[in-house]
């Protein structure tokens, strides 16, 4: 039996996807038939203090390197939504205030804090992964490759004093010692700072079975009802959330020292709406089980149907959530042909586990196939706007989320 990470209580998982590979681990070539790092995912939720967690997870250092493959600015909605978060921190949370420091906590290729750069606000990157830090580092914003503890926390008060913002965006759930995490934000803010974080929402994941947010990096997905509960502990008030539509359904979360600030009705709301759902309850997650299974076998039929027409399919997107989904459903090169994705570090390696190989765009563009399965579904609306020419020659894409489904 395991321990929450939260509080503690003793834990089980509610279910395993079985034995998966790092979810960012793209193999280069000539290095398949090395032997690969594979751990048991499995996700349990703890209702003691409500928090739904996978129970292991590999070692922080196998999965955030100097080879790190995911960089944020791929997106151009990504880039747009860094934007307005940008701008909804410096108008909701900056006016007035006299030199506002604001602190990232993994904060990639810069996505967020150029924002900040170009508006003259004083930053701090921190980004344990060299290789996006460099390029974060080429666009002038300051950055400090490191994993973010108390120490540093207290090191960057020292350097630069204390933060009137700390911002993450799909970082903050990737942290396992979140009691560490939480310690050194206390003391990085200011009395009337705010940390300010968003993530993957565990209640649209539940909703839409979006189980393929369920990987090696997201130890954690939130709710309302947990990040109150895990952040209280530490002096830190949830006063205010904001629905997001990014990644299928996140959550923002904003935080402040406690009875620094007005508590915003949104809060007992959306609690009240999680009760609803029933994200405290166990029956809810063994139904979600079910919805996963349903799920992995519509899908493997849909494209065992297609194949045994002879049609052409091929992967869209070698998102880190397709590692979930090609490994728990046993998708291989038997039944894609390739991913194709416009990362350049991933152009040529292959899948985690089941080593489909990963083509640079162009493959896709050249010789469109007549099927596209969306690993990249929270970026279908961006990707189907402009792959209008594979519609236009008939291609069809496969989708999975919300439901298998395949869209003509
Ligand atoms: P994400 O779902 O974690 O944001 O990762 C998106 C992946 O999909 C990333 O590897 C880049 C890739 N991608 C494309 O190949 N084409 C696209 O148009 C978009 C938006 C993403
Ligand atoms: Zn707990």
């Amino acid at each position: 039996m395991s321990s929450c990470r939260v509080c503690n209580s003793k834990i089980l998982p509610f279910m395993s996807f079985g034995r998966m590979p790092i979810a960012n681990g793209f193999l280069p070539p000539g290095s398949i038939d090395l032997e690969e790092y594979f751990f048991e995912l499995a996700p349990a939720f703890c209702d003691v203090c409500g928090m739904f967690q996978i129970v292991e997870q590999p070692n922080p250092e196998i999965m955030f390197h100097d080879h790190y493959a995911f960089h944020s600015s791929t997106s151009q909605f990504m880039i747009k939504h860094f934007k307005a978060f940008s701008d909804f921190v410096i108008s909701d949370y900056f006016s007035g205030k006299n030199s506002p420091f604001v602190v990232e906590l993994g904060s990639n290729d810069g996505i967020m804090l150029s924002n900040f750069k170009q508006a003259g606000i004083d930053h701090l990157g921190i980004e344990p992964s060299e290789n996006v830090a460099d390029i974060a580092r080429a666009k002038g914003i300051n950055t400090i490759s490191k994993f973010f503890d108390e120490a540093l926390a207290d090191n960057i008060v020292t350097q630069y004093g204390k933060a009137d913002a700390v911002l993450s965006a799909n970082v903050m759930c990737h942290i396992p010692n979140i009691h560490s995490v939480a310690k050194g934000v206390r003391r990085l803010l200011k009395s009337d700072g705010v940390l300010i974080f968003e993530d993957p929402y565990l209640g649209d994941v539940i909703d839409k079975v979006s189980y393929d947010q369920i990987y090696d990096e997201h130890v954690f997905l939130f709710s309302a009802t947990s990040v109150r509960r895990a952040f209280g502990d530490h002096g830190l008030e949830l006063i205010d959330v904001f629905p997001q539509a990014t990644h299928g359904g996140s959550m923002r979360y904003v935080l402040a020292p406690v009875r620094s600030r007005q508590v915003s009705k949104r809060v007992s709301f959306q609690i009240d709406k999680e009760m609803a759902q029933g994200l405290h309850l166990p029956k809810t997650y063994q139904k979600f089980r079910k919805d996963c299974e349903t799920s992995r076998s519509n899908l493997l039929k849909t494209i065992e149907d297609l194949l045994a027409q002879g049609k052409r399919i091929v992967g869209y997107g070698a998102t880190s959530k397709s590692t979930t989904i090609t490994n728990y459903c046993g998708i291989g090169p038997q039944h894609i042909e390739y991913i194709s994705d416009t990362t350049p570090i991933k152009k040529g390696t292959y899948s985690p586990g089941m080593h489909i190989p990963i083509r640079a765009h162009e493959s896709f563009s050249e010789n469109l196939p007549e099927y596209a399965l969306l690993f990249a579904w929270n970026h279908a609306q961006e990707i189907m706007e402009k792959e209008l020419s594979f519609k236009e020659n008939g291609g069809k894409w496969i989708i999975y989320v919300p439901r298998v489904e395949v869209i003509v």
